[in-house]
């Protein structure tokens, strides 16, 4: 907590150590070449991603992308064979919103994801979560995004000492102050992977961290108890 948080000291990081995968754009597309990932697959990884692990999707979106590579395409769909292409995903729900919200695409957008946050929430299977990071990834475009991994970044940075789920609010305020004005979309998914690569639930990698003299959990050596749990 000696120097405060700098947003873009986590992107330098970001730069160094971003993870690849097939729905990204790399930092030096998105910041040399002025590239944007294609919203319909930051959507497609984004509901994939919101109970299934990173190792898992990779294959199914692939596959998906392969099979059905526009939303046109996944709106003309034949619903069995997406459920059948989900299967092993699990939470079909998701899988019938997917047909749906790709119709309401094509017929209320012309085909084009909306970029305002609240457009995108209007859609089928659209949450705070997902129009926030689709907002921030597919259009960079300033959101505060904010799944488990960034609680757990943020409630350690600023030792949130309220439990979870009571600090959602808080977890999102503190967020939002920390997301820069440039590359907002690169600074959410820098903090999804310092989530999941640096500041893991055990044992994270402090001194690999770009925030390491800036978190108050670190100072503190209280790291590991965060985010705290209500009790049962
Ligand atoms: N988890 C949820 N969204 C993600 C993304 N865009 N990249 C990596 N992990 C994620």
């Amino acid at each position: 907590d000696s120097v405060p948080p700098d947003p873009g000291a986590l992107l330098a990081w970001y730069d160094r150590h971003h993870r690849r995968l097939p729905w990204r754009v790399t930092p030096v597309d998105r910041e040399s070449h002025g590239l944007l990932p294609d919203p319909y697959r930051v959507w497609l990884s984004e509901i994939m991603l919101q109970q299934t692990t990173v190792a898992a999707v990779k294959g199914y979106f692939e596959a998906f992308t392969q099979r059905w590579p526009t939303v046109e395409a996944l709106a003309a769909a034949d619903e069995a064979d997406v459920m059948k292409a989900w299967a092993g995903l699990g939470y079909y729900s998701r899988a019938r919103n997917l047909k749906a919200c790709a119709e309401t695409v094509v017929a209320q957008h012309g085909g084009r994801f909306p970029a305002e946050e609240s457009a995108l929430l209007d859609l089928p299977g659209i949450g705070a979560y997902t129009a926030a990071a689709i907002t921030a990834i597919a259009f960079d475009r300033k959101a505060t995004v904010v799944d488990g991994n960034v609680e757990r970044v943020v409630t350690r940075l600023f030792a949130i000492e309220e439990p979870m789920p009571a600090a959602k609010p808080a977890v999102k305020r503190q967020a939002a102050t920390l997301t820069p004005d440039r590359r907002p979309g690169d600074f959410a998914q820098a903090m999804m992977d310092l989530g999941a690569t640096i500041c893991t639930p055990k044992k994270p990698a402090c001194a690999l961290c770009p925030w390491e003299r800036s978190c108050a959990a670190r100072a503190a050596g209280t790291q590991e108890l965060f985010p705290v749990k209500a009790p049962k």
